[in-house]
């Protein structure tokens, strides 16, 4: 199973601000939507509740959270249980949020990371990985758009 996060953030890696994304650009949602469907997506009790606890369509969505257990979504109160189920799949999309990303960019095979080119003011922040470009990280994809960039990492060990 390839564990991919998939990801946007801005110069200064903010994600998010008051439980929301900070911005909306239209083209990423899209790109989002064509990049997951049909695949797994597990993401943290915070996210599910901005979705206001709707299941994204297409995808199997599984929650993390040690506090609630939804009845019409899968949700695990470990990293370990939730990767475990999800283990039959060839891809799972890690969508965050913060918390989430920071538990498991150890773990994940790939970045799927819009790069926002505008600064924002935020709270939730993508863990450090471009440090890592060149040694962990391989840069295999990338694609402009004047307001930010698609790219794509792998693994390189
Ligand atoms: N820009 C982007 O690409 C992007 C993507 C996603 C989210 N975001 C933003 O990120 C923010 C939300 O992120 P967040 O860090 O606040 O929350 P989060 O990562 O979505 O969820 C955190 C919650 O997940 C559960 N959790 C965390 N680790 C766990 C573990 N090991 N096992 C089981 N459950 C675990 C806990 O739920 P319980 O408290 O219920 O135990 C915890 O409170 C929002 O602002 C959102 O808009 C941005």
């Amino acid at each position: 199973m390839k564990l991919i996060l998939i990801a946007a953030h801005d110069p200064n890696l903010v994600i998010g601000k008051d439980g929301t994304l900070p911005w909306h650009y239209s083209e990423d949602l899209k790109f989002f939507k064509r990049t997951t469907m049909g695949h797994p997506l597990l993401m943290g009790r915070v996210v599910f509740e901005e979705l206001n606890e709707k299941p994204l369509p297409g995808r199997e969505n599984v929650v993390l959270s040690r506090s609630k257990n939804y009845d019409h979504v899968n949700t695990f109160s470990t990293i370990d249980a939730a990767l475990d189920y999800l283990s039959d799949h060839d891809k799972v999309f890690v969508i965050g949020g913060g918390e989430i990303y920071r538990q498991m960019l150890g773990r994940a095979d790939e970045l799927v990371i819009t790069e926002i080119k505008n600064e924002y003011e935020g709270d939730t922040f993508f863990p450090e990985y471009r440090d890592q470009i060149g040694k962990t990280w391989k840069e295999t994809w990338r694609e402009e758009h004047e307001e930010f960039s698609f790219v794509k990492y792998e693994r390189a060990d």
